[in-house]
């Protein structure tokens, strides 16, 4: 009897030490994984230092004491959820409900928030890589309530989705997380274990996942979680203008779309100091991302003319010469509130130049152009021989010479409208 017991101890033991000994490798394959990889993401962002220092607590444990305590986890996931909703209401004291404008009726939480029948305002912002798109997301995150879908197709790689056959496995996933439905996104799921950027810029999902890090992948928190928010933002790098209809087209999502375009001179110039870019040609080829900014100014007319009320375009200098009447537009049209938080961001984010290359803490006004200075006229020459009906298209003026270019504005106009 007491040596079926003892048995019995060293087996959970040896389980228990088994268990240990995983999680330790897991925890050490995420580390190192994310130093490889970390800089394949659009991470231009410094995100929280304390993660995957998840060193405590069971790997410290004192082997000895083997009583592994019994969570509850239907109970934990209704924990989080009760504590995020009430964060949420928090969060909402005092917000300015559309009640009729920007076309929304919405006028209580209920109204928006999906767990209670309500329906989401919606907001993706569709753009390519280096594109100013991360300032973006946080603008858009600044504002109460938000829940950051953070690029989503972080784990299709350097590459963009142009058609088939990726282009409808994307775009449903893009779907269902836009309802916040987690079931079956194993792959995104897994890839966000050790790629940490994916939930990060999410900050208020990623604040619950640095306490209940046995939830943060899993559907059955996710989704509930997911449901609890009014407002739901999204913002891709990887799928072109042309596929973004599909989501305008669908009414349960009632989206408002935002496309992101930049210089392409500008663009090139901040890939070049991306480590990830050189050996994907999706990336590192300027008159590959100049037919893609073609094609998603063809695509950007039509839908300008069929969706007139939801779907805009900006060019990201223009934004960041202007950015509080930029975004004060764009969340008029988003239908968002222009929240003292959301100017609070702005003041902290556009005047200031901090943080190096990663960072959305610079002085917006100066950001889109270093383009002029960084790259030789021949460079700038060789991009504009391949995107000069890029550039034409979206109103960006062609450098004539060296010192032209140096002091020169490149923005001229450009219309939606054929003439
Ligand atoms: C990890 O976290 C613990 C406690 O949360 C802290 O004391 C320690 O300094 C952290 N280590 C690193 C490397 O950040
Ligand atoms: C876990 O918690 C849920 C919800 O509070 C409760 O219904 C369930 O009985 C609990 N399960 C166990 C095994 O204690
Ligand atoms: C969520 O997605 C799964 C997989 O596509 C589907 O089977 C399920 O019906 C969806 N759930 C809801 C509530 O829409
Ligand atoms: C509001 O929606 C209606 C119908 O969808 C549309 O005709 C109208 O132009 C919209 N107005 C605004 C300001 O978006
Ligand atoms: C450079 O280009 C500008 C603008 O076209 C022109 O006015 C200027 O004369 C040119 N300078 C030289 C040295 O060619």
């Amino acid at each position: 009897m007491t040596r079926r017991l003892s048995a019995c101890r060293a087996l959970l033991i040896g389980a228990a030490c088994l268990i240990m000994l995983l999680a330790s490798h897991r925890l050490a394959g995420s580390a190192s994984m994310q130093r490889v990889a970390g800089p394949l993401l659009e991470l231009d962002h410094p995100v929280p230092t304390n993660h995957g220092n998840w060193s405590n607590n069971e790997l410290e444990q004192d082997d000895s004491s083997i009583a592994i305590p019994f969570v509850n986890r239907t109970r934990e996931i209704q924990d989080v959820i009760s504590e995020q909703r009430l964060l949420i209401a928090q969060e909402m004291e005092g917000y300015n409900y559309p009640d009729g404008q920007h076309n929304i009726t919405a006028k209580s939480l209920q109204d928006l928030a999906p767990e209670s029948g309500g329906q989401p305002i919606r907001t993706l912002v569709a753009t390519t890589w280096r594109s100013g798109s991360t300032f973006l997301g946080d603008v858009l995150n600044s504002h109460p309530a938000n829940f950051y879908h953070y690029e989503p197709l972080l784990d299709y790689e350097i590459m963009q989705i142009r058609e088939e056959p990726l282009a409808s496995e994307a775009v449903s996933k893009l779907k269902a997380l836009l309802h916040c439905n987690y079931t079956g996104l194993d792959r995104y799921l897994t890839y966000g274990q050790y790629h940490i950027e994916l939930f990060a810029h999410n900050t208020r999902l990623w604040a619950q996942c640095q306490e209940h890090r046995d939830l943060c992948w899993s559907p059955d928190f996710l989704s509930p979680f997911c449901r609890l928010f009014p407002f739901q933002s999204m913002k891709v790098v990887r799928l072109r203008l042309k596929l973004v209809e599909e989501f305008l087209k669908d009414p349960s999502l009632n989206v408002r779309v935002l496309l992101l375009v930049r210089d392409p001179r500008g663009t090139v110039q901040s890939r070049k100091h991306r480590v990830w870019c050189p050996n994907h040609p999706d990336c590192a080829e300027p008159a590959l991302l100049c037919s893609d900014l073609v094609a998603d100014y063809s695509a950007a007319v039509e839908l300008n003319a069929k969706y007139p009320n939801r779907f805009r375009v900006v060019r990201y200098e223009d934004l960041s010469v202007e950015p509080y009447t930029g975004v004060q537009d764009l969340f008029d049209f988003f239908g968002l509130d222009f929240h003292p938080s959301v100017q609070q961001f702005l003041d902290t984010h556009t005047k200031v130049d901090v943080g190096g290359v990663s960072s959305t803490y610079r002085n917006s006004k100066s950001a889109p152009f270093h383009w002029r200075q960084d790259l030789s006229h021949q460079e700038v020459r060789n991009i504009q021989r391949v995107c000069w009906p890029a550039m034409e298209r979206w109103g960006y003026l062609l450098a004539a010479n060296s010192t032209h270019q140096h002091d020169f504005n490149p923005l001229g106009s450009f219309s939606l409208t054929l003439t």
